[in-house]
């Protein structure tokens, strides 16, 4: 088959990695990927969000199955104008990705369906809201409606805070059309837990549990980011808590789609809370999380076919296809940034990997993210978050509290991959799976 992955991040080095092991996958192009994904798939220039460019490729090169991974082409209806085309496609059509690509759209979903989620109010008028934040508890959280590259959510714990988020979403637009309604959200509190699940509308598989970083330094410290590293499993989501988010959220948001008629087919992102009251969603995203599949993805069993598993979601067949994890195992991903992220970075410096220590290590996948090659075949770095050291390690004594001592284990490979990566600026956390 010819393929044709959308994006370029390491998100989709993952995705490109393991479908490139399928006996099905003759040839893989990225658009526009980049220099890690450059050895497995021909990079082509053309953005994630040049639908028309996206299209026009994939019909002149004759692609069988294409995969959109990014929020922005699937919010902006890439999968409809593929499938338009003639070209089978994993994700969502734009019907259903506006799960993420409008909160309130989410929120609203929720409460119709009576989905557990934090208390909401929408406004459109700066001064009602303000006048809300004036009158009600702190803290209170303030999200801009639309896709804001995931800036848009603030925790305000104070007044200031609260009316600082609401004049740059509202007034001076920081987000565009994407703040011109905003979300005055309950503050929720407890651990936080992400579920990526594969769904063809029908059937829903859950994959491993995990557990993001998103703040840029240790300790939870600093300003939000797409993610600083993660672990896999979420040693706070137990089988019996995954029972009852099954139950209680998952095919309930499936089945309140499909009465919408909106259905969801591709990846859907559970961002959940674990909070006292039980579990809740903090949010939804149309796809897989960034870097949520560079450690779940690795826990994927080598007796699956990933291909094989998105083409059977593509064709509403997934309950024919088998689905299995590495449970016996742990990963952990550490995500090396640029010194200034996730503020606007300097780039173009170049990357030194000691492959040969890397591969002594065995079990560690260096994804990439913000790379690319020179003239010369030197790899350079070209963005905030530039690799993503995922590293993967089997338990020893599987027990009721998990895996503990693989992800241990996992950590430390990590972070031992991690001496043998330089780069100028070169800057990650060092408490990925501490806390
Ligand atoms: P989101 O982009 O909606 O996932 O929000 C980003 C982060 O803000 C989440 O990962 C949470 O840490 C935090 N957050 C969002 N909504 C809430 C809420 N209602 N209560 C507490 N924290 C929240
Ligand atoms: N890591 C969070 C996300 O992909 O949105």
């Amino acid at each position: 088959m010819r393929i044709m992955v959308v994006g370029g991040g390491g998100r989709e080095h993952a995705i490109i990695k393991y479908l490139s092991k399928s006996p099905k996958a003759d040839k893989i192009y990225a658009l526009p990927g980049n220099g890690g994904i450059a050895e497995l798939a021909e990079c082509v220039n053309i953005k994630a969000e040049d639908l028309d460019g996206i299209v026009k490729f994939a019909v002149n090169n004759k692609i069988d199955f294409a995969v959109v991974a990014p929020d922005d082409p699937l919010v902006m209806g890439a999968v409809d104008k593929l499938e338009a085309a003639g070209i089978k496609c994993f994700g969502p059509r734009a019907n259903a990705a506006i799960i993420e690509g409008s909160k309130i759209f989410a929120k609203n979903l929720m409460r119709k369906y009576k989905i557990p989620t934090a208390n909401f109010e929408v406004f459109s008028d700066l001064d009602k809201a303000i006048e809300y934040v004036n009158n009600h508890a702190l803290p209170l959280v303030i999200k801009a409606d639309g896709l804001a590259k995931g800036k848009g959510v603030v925790v305000a714990e104070t007044l200031q805070e609260a009316e600082d988020a609401l004049i740059s979403c509202m007034r001076d637009k920081k987000f565009g059309s994407s703040g011109e309604k905003v979300l005055i959200e309950e503050c929720l509190t407890g651990p936080e837990v992400s579920v990526l699940a594969f769904t063809d509308g029908h059937t829903l598989v859950p994959m491993v549990s995990s557990m993001d970083h998103t703040r840029a330094y240790d300790n939870n410290q600093g300003a939000n980011t797409g993610g600083m590293g993660v672990i896999a499993p979420n040693p706070h989501y137990d089988f019996n808590m995954a029972a009852r988010c099954e139950r209680e959220i998952f095919m309930p948001t499936i089945n309140a789609m499909n009465k919408e008629g909106r259905k969801f087919k591709g990846c859907l992102y559970f961002g959940l809370m674990l909070t006292p009251q039980g579990p809740k969603v903090i949010e939804y995203n149309c796809r897989f999380g960034d870097p949520e599949t560079q450690a779940v993805l690795p826990l994927l069993s080598d007796e699956c076919d990933l291909l094989e598993i998105m083409l059977a979601v593509s064709e509403e067949r997934l309950s024919s296809v088998r689905v299995l994890f590495k449970w016996d195992c742990a990963s952990c991903c550490v995500v090396m940034a640029s010194r200034e992220y996730p503020d606007s970075c300097k780039t173009g410096f170049e990357i030194n990997i000691d492959a040969a220590k890397i591969h002594e290590l065995n079990n560690v996948n260096i994804f990439h993210a913000g790379t690319k090659l020179n003239q010369d075949g030197k790899l350079l770095t070209s963005g905030g978050r530039v690799l993503a050291v995922t590293a993967v390690a089997k338990s020893k004594s599987i027990s009721q509290e998990g895996v503990g001592d693989a992800l241990a284990q996992a950590r430390s490979d990590a972070y031992n991959a991690i001496k043998y990566i330089s780069f100028d600026g070169a800057r990650y956390r060092s408490d990925i799976g501490l806390h």
